[in-house]
């Protein structure tokens, strides 16, 4: 019986296959089996399966670092073990996107998230050590990716936050599919604050327009309050996205109508 797009509970092929190749699998152990991730990996909808170099390593010891060529403190991640560690998973599984972590990569972003997400399957290899030996870079990785300005001792908080962002991405993991179109970063703006009950804890209070009903005032006030918050934590966003005439508009009819400072927050230098 053919199924239903729909019926993912049963899903023969994964929609996100990831593989990771990594020294430390059992790492990843709690993260695989928590929350939305781990239902989607339990039904099928994401798999991930892991591979240690050392399985590939040669020798009594089976080592898989070295001293680095020229010197210099640390170890590198000698390259056969690792080669052939991906070459045995593509053996079996097939061929991957595959991307190797390193903090000298491209930057992780939102955009990468999707473009990642949408290949279906992929590899993410990481490093331990002091590094990886670059001809793993050369011969093997379509990519090598950092997820931020900070040095990690290996790629495997990197993978689970790759993987994290990637698998929310996909069809049924959310389950709310409308999260992930409002928001942070999704048009280059962070999201707006929001609010559940009580209405006011401790002596602040939900503001009102929230509670209001009206739709359309409410559209208009979190609309401003993403600007407003882009604007005082990541005025970087607005050099991708600049600010469009109908945000200028917002943010005028905004401080106009602002009479007091919000609570909490120093007011924005206007
Ligand atoms: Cl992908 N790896 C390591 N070791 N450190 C990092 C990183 C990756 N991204 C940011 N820092």
């Amino acid at each position: 019986m053919r199924m239903s797009e729909k019926d993912v509970s049963s899903s023969p092929t994964p929609r996100l296959d990831v593989e990771i190749i990594s020294l430390f699998p059992e790492v990843f152990d709690s993260f695989l089996c928590t929350s939305l991730l781990g239902k989607a990996v339990e039904i099928g909808i994401v798999r991930v399966t892991r591979t240690s170099p050392r399985d590939f390593a040669q020798g009594r010891h089976r080592k898989v670092d070295d001293a680095s060529y020229g010197g210099g403190p640390g170890m590198v991640l000698r390259p056969e073990p690792v080669a052939a560690a991906i070459e045995a998973v593509e053996a079996t599984r097939g061929r991957a996107y595959r991307v190797l972590l390193s903090p000298s990569g491209r930057l992780f972003d939102q955009a990468l998230a999707v473009d990642f997400a949408r290949r279906g399957r992929l590899m993410l290899i990481c490093g331990r050590y002091e590094g990886v030996d670059e001809r793993i870079a050369d011969l093997f990785a379509d990519e090598v990716v950092s997820i931020g300005d900070y040095v990690l001792a290996g790629g495997e908080m990197a993978a689970a936050v790759m993987i994290e962002a990637m698998a929310r991405l996909v069809p049924g993991v959310l389950g709310c599919e409308a999260s992930t179109v409002d928001e942070s970063f999704s048009r280059g703006r962070l999201e707006y604050p929001q609010w559940t009950r009580p209405p006011s804890f401790r002596g602040v209070d939900v503001p009102e327009v929230l509670l209001s009903g009206n739709h359309a005032q409410v559209a208009r006030y979190r609309r401003l309050e993403s600007l407003r918050r882009t604007g005082t934590r990541r005025p970087d966003l607005f050099l991708g996205n600049p600010l469009t005439e109908e945000e200028k508009g917002l943010l005028e009819g905004g401080r106009a109508k602002r009479k007091t400072k919000p609570r909490g927050k120093p007011s924005s230098p206007s």
